[in-house]
């Protein structure tokens, strides 16, 4: 239920009006649109479009129906009255056109401002959701394909956590588990004979260390050979091979965490070696049920549409990425009874994951899907290129370190908003070095998390910086403009606002403070559906319209500070102000109060 969504609460009273108008059809399920502007014009709030498909159907049933349009015009007249709806109409074939009442849209953005945003929030039929996100490997640097995964589960996790669901679940399924470690160990012992003197900031520079023992792997049989051993003794829980194991393991946990930290990431890490001891009873139970084959020495699982079967069991008797993933997902419905799976990964992964849901439905283990929500979904992302159109990567064709991306962030930002403070707004004492450093981050950050959420999460994406740090167009920069300048308007009206939402009344009389209004009230089933269907870019262009609407209309035309209605547009102003920083938490985004 959402009695926030106003979508719904007009649903609500049309199922009345239809209810009345075709008897013979209790269960019409009312379709309801806001209306779109055509040519900057709109006659109406929201429409019911029931009429014309409904009219077919009761043809010849209801003499006093002639034509779409007359049921149309007898469902307008069987609306219950409500203090919603300042008018009604019917236009076109029937549509029936609502304007909402600007006194009720007042009342209800005064009783947000007092209630708090919270109270705006949607339930969702989930009860315990859990986002599988970032995820990068030990010992390999986490890369842009990790901050996609990062930035977008993030926002998804904020975003479901505000609908309230008994639990929500932000898992790092850290990759700690693979072959590399019999490789990265035998090197750590060659390299420093008595482990005890490894100091772990030594080998701070994973990247590196891993790119020598890798040639040194490919280059000489022997380290091969002892590289392989050092595997089975890993696995086989030998406790020397066990300590150097963790000792890289942290060294890179280190260095994840400082990426975390600076995005403002909260994630609970439950690494693939968790799942290593439930690999054996998983595989044991499908084997039971008949799903595991041999094939060429290996075990494998075949599933439907797919040629290639899914390898459980190495020739070697390890296990693989998959089987820990087969352990990972009964451990999350069984013991952590989950009841929605998402994973955020690029594409590349998308026939892993459909492979590994439809394996479990084979095997019974994925009960039939009891609401509007999949219990697994696995979210797909385009590749990052750079302004050149390939593949993302730093000058010397490495991949680019999260680390020194973040840093040109910040940078760029920062000689960005130094010229800005210095040379237009004249008033670099206003700011402290600190509120400097804390605002480039700030804007650097939002800025490149922003470039990637505002697009819709399947394209591709181009990253560049000139682009996202621009003060113009759909960027991060542009609504922290826009959010400064509310800030702004606030403070030198000089008015305590806790005092006007107590005493003040919001009245909408200017065209243009009805809009930004109505927009503000629309909030809520604009994120419904966002969240339903996991598009953090809905929530963007919400955002953005939003600050059009505020810059381009209503701050434009509609004078605050000093105006005969200033107590009112004030209020108006402060429900922008929480929208919008809604908004902003929602995306991970922190903006700045001056700029
Ligand atoms: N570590 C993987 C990678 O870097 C992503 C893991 C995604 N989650 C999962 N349960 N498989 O590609």
């Amino acid at each position: 239920d959402c009695p926030a969504s106003v979508r719904k609460q007009l649903g609500k009273l049309f199922a009345e009006a239809l209810k009345q108008t075709v008897p013979t059809e209790p269960d019409i399920v009312p379709l309801i649109d806001a209306c779109i502007a055509k040519d900057g014009v709109k006659h109406a709030d929201y429409q019911c479009n029931n009429a014309m498909s409904l009219f077919a159907k009761i043809k010849g049933k209801q003499e006093e129906f002639k034509s779409p349009r007359s049921l149309g015009e007898g469902i307008m007249k069987n609306l219950p009255p409500s203090e919603m709806i300042e008018s009604c109409s019917v236009a076109g074939p029937g549509f029936v056109n609502i304007v909402l009442s600007k006194k009720w849209i007042a009342q209800r953005l005064q009783k947000m401002l007092t209630d708090g945003i919270d109270s705006w929030a949607p339930r969702l039929p989930i009860k315990r959701v859990l986002v599988d996100f970032s995820s990068p490997n030990i010992a390999k640097e986490m890369h842009v394909g990790h901050l996609r995964s990062t930035i977008i589960g993030d926002t998804l996790s904020r975003m479901l956590e505000f609908c309230q669901p008994e639990c929500l679940i932000r898992r790092n399924h850290i990759g700690d588990w693979g072959t590399q470690f019999g490789m990265l160990i035998q090197y750590l012992f060659e390299t420093y004979p008595n482990p005890d003197d490894v100091n772990e900031s030594d080998i701070g520079d994973l990247q590196a260390f891993y790119k020598a023992s890798k040639s040194k792997f490919d280059k000489d049989d022997d380290f091969k050979l002892n590289a392989q051993q050092s595997v089975v003794k890993l696995q086989g829980g030998d406790p020397k091979y066990r300590k150097a194991w963790e000792q890289i393991c942290n060294i890179s946990r280190t260095e994840f965490k400082k990426v975390y930290q600076r995005l403002g990431i909260r994630l609970e890490e439950m690494p693939e070696s968790f799942y290593n001891e439930l690999i054996p009873p998983t595989l044991e139970k499908l084997d039971q049920l008949g799903l595991i084959e041999d094939s060429d020495g290996a075990r494998v699982i075949f599933v439907d549409g797919v040629d290639i079967p899914l390898i459980v069991v190495k020739r070697d008797g390890g296990y693989n990425y998959f089987s820990t993933d087969l352990a990972a997902l009964w451990y999350r419905l069984n013991i952590e009874k989950v009841d929605w799976n998402i994973y955020v990964t690029d594409f590349g992964q998308s026939q892993h994951f459909d492979m590994l849901f439809k394996a479990f439905k084979r095997a019974g283990w994925l009960p039939e899907d009891k609401n509007e929500y999949p219990i697994c979904t696995h979210i797909g992302f385009g590749l990052v290129l750079g302004v050149d159109g390939k593949r993302l990567r730093s000058s010397c064709g490495d991949t680019i370190r999260l680390v020194d991306l973040l840093n040109e962030a910040k940078e760029q930002s920062k000689t960005a908003l130094l010229k800005r403070v210095l040379c237009h707004l004249g008033n670099a004492k206003e700011w402290s070095k600190e509120e400097i450093e804390k605002a480039s981050e700030a804007i650097g950050y939002g800025a490149v998390k922003y470039a990637d959420l505002k697009n819709n999460k399947t394209t591709n994406y181009t990253f560049s910086f000139e682009q996202m740090l621009n003060d113009k167009g759909n960027t991060a920069v542009y609504l922290m403009y826009a959010h400064a300048r509310i800030c702004s308007i606030i403070r030198k009206s000089g008015k305590d606002i806790e005092e006007l939402k107590k005493t003040g009344t919001m009245v909408l009389d200017h065209e243009n403070e009805r809009t930004l209004a109505l927009h503000l009230l629309q909030f809520t089933e604009v994120f419904v559906e966002a969240c339903s269907n996991l598009l953090p870019n809905v929530l963007c262009e919400y955002l953005y319209n939003l600050a059009e609407i505020f810059t381009k209309k209503f701050y434009s035309n509609c004078q605050v500070v000093g105006s005969p209605e200033e107590t009112s547009r004030l209020l108006l102003c402060e429900a922008t102000l929480v929208v919008m920083r809604h908004c902003f938490y929602l995306l991970g985004i922190e903006p700045v109060d001056k700029l």
